[in-house]
């Protein structure tokens, strides 16, 4: 007989612009680390089942990988990794709570090499904003690349931000760190083929630091302007939501 397997670990989401009901998914009370971009889950689910006491969260909007990943879990019987198809940047701006990740993994984020596509990058100022604020204080982003462009144009994020509020005289509010080194059981699916493909990779990691910023207000864009395409979002009456590349 075929074992039952638990339910899935997909985090249903009615309104991506209302804060989620953690508590009725993961114990607040414990350590979250969040992946963005997570693909098929080998890093989480990896790290997930080394720490059965900290809560993992993974953000990915690409519905095949959501399903792989959503396997992985259940057949590993994992209680404390949940899964988001969602957009990254919806999610840490309206989704998360305060202050709560410990840790913030972004690996091999698509790098959009053309020009004309730098718009679609997850980093850039509105990020770093949601970032921090969901960060706590003291939690650190871990970033790592193969694509040497794009690892220079986040660095320059950083320290774009740190001028702009030294411009208005504003501590700044991310220090960089070392980054983490971690073992072949925690490469990304990606991770996997650009090392066995012997290419560079890049890493650096960023801490929030205490500073004293409001809260985010909600996005002043609107819906067919928004940031990037996100799977769920607005449709042009700003009430609804559709699903876009629902099969990918
Ligand atoms: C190049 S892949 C890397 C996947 C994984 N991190 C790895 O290293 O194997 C980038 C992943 O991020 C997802 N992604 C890209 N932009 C995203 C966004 N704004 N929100 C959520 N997921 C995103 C893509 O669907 C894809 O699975």
């Amino acid at each position: 007989m075929r074992k039952e397997l638990p339910p899935s670990c997909r985090i249903q989401v009615a309104d991506p612009c209302k804060a989620l009901d953690c508590p009725a998914i993961y114990d607040l009370s414990r350590p979250l680390e969040i992946e963005v971009g997570c693909g098929k889950g080998r890093f989480l689910t990896s790290r997930a089942a080394k720490n059965p006491d900290c809560e993992f969260l993974g953000i990915e909007r690409m519905l095949s990988r959501v399903q792989s990943f959503d396997g992985k879990v259940r057949r590993a019987g994992l209680k404390n990794a949940h899964i988001l198809r969602l957009e990254a940047l919806y999610t840490f701006w309206y989704l998360l709570p305060l202050h709560h990740a410990r840790t913030v993994y972004v690996f091999f984020p698509d790098p959009w090499p053309k020009k004309k596509h730098h718009s679609h990058r997850l980093f850039g100022p509105l990020f770093l904003n949601a970032l921090w604020q969901r960060l706590e204080i003291g939690g650190t982003l871990q970033f790592s690349t193969d694509h040497e462009e794009y690892f220079h144009t986040v660095e320059e994020c950083f320290e774009a931000d740190e001028a702009e509020r030294k411009a208005k005289g504003l501590a700044p509010r991310y220090k960089r760190v070392e980054p983490m080194v971690r073992g072949e059981e925690e490469w990304t699916e990606f991770e996997t083929l650009f090392r066995g493909q012997g290419l560079p990779i890049f890493s650096a990691a960023w801490t929030a630091l205490d500073v004293d910023d409001p809260p985010l207000e909600p996005m002043k864009v609107a819906p067919e302007d928004e940031p990037r395409e996100g799977i769920e979002r607005r449709n042009s009456k700003g009430k609804e939501w559709r699903e876009e590349h629902a099969e990918d």
